[in-house]
């Protein structure tokens, strides 16, 4: 069975209050439910976690044992080269996701650190951003 780690990164915990616009109204249990909802059909074992502090973004990534992660680094994004070398340091394949369009945002967000790095990025599509990543490890042979 595969699997899969999904890494939400800082401020994601208050989705559902946070700025719906951009963001939508799920908060992020309801989002983690339809993740691990579409990890169980598909048959991929999935685990999902959330942090606001870079470190244990990094000890995460360098510690996990899956296929794929699939990470929204969130405003990690645009700063951290440290989540970036983490990324790059480690094998299993890393899908990016952001909830939002960041290039119709503010110009800060146009740049993301860790993109480079990454195999793709899906982004704009809101929570189905998360899904459409998990597809990529489920159909990658
Ligand atoms: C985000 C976009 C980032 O610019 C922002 O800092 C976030 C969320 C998104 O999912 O659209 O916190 O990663």
């Amino acid at each position: 069975m595969k699997r899969v780690l999904v890494i939400h990164g800082p401020n994601l915990n208050l989705l559902g209050q946070r700025d719906h616009a951009h963001y939508g109204s799920l908060t992020l249990d309801d989002i983690n439910a339809k993740i691990l909802a579409h990890a169980k059909e598909r048959g991929i074992h999935c685990e999902v976690c959330q942090f606001n502090a870079e470190s244990d973004i990094i000890n995460q990534i360098q510690s996990a044992e899956v296929d794929g992660i699939v990470i929204n680094p969130a405003a990690y994004t645009h700063t951290s080269v440290a989540i970036r070398d983490a990324i790059d340091a480690v094998s299993p394949p890393v899908i990016e996701v952001h909830l939002s369009n960041v290039h119709a945002r503010e110009e800060f967000r146009h740049t993301s650190l860790t993109a480079p790095v990454c195999k793709g990025q899906v982004l704009g599509l809101g929570w189905a951003g998360y899904l459409l990543a998990l597809d990529y490890f489920i159909h990658e042979s």
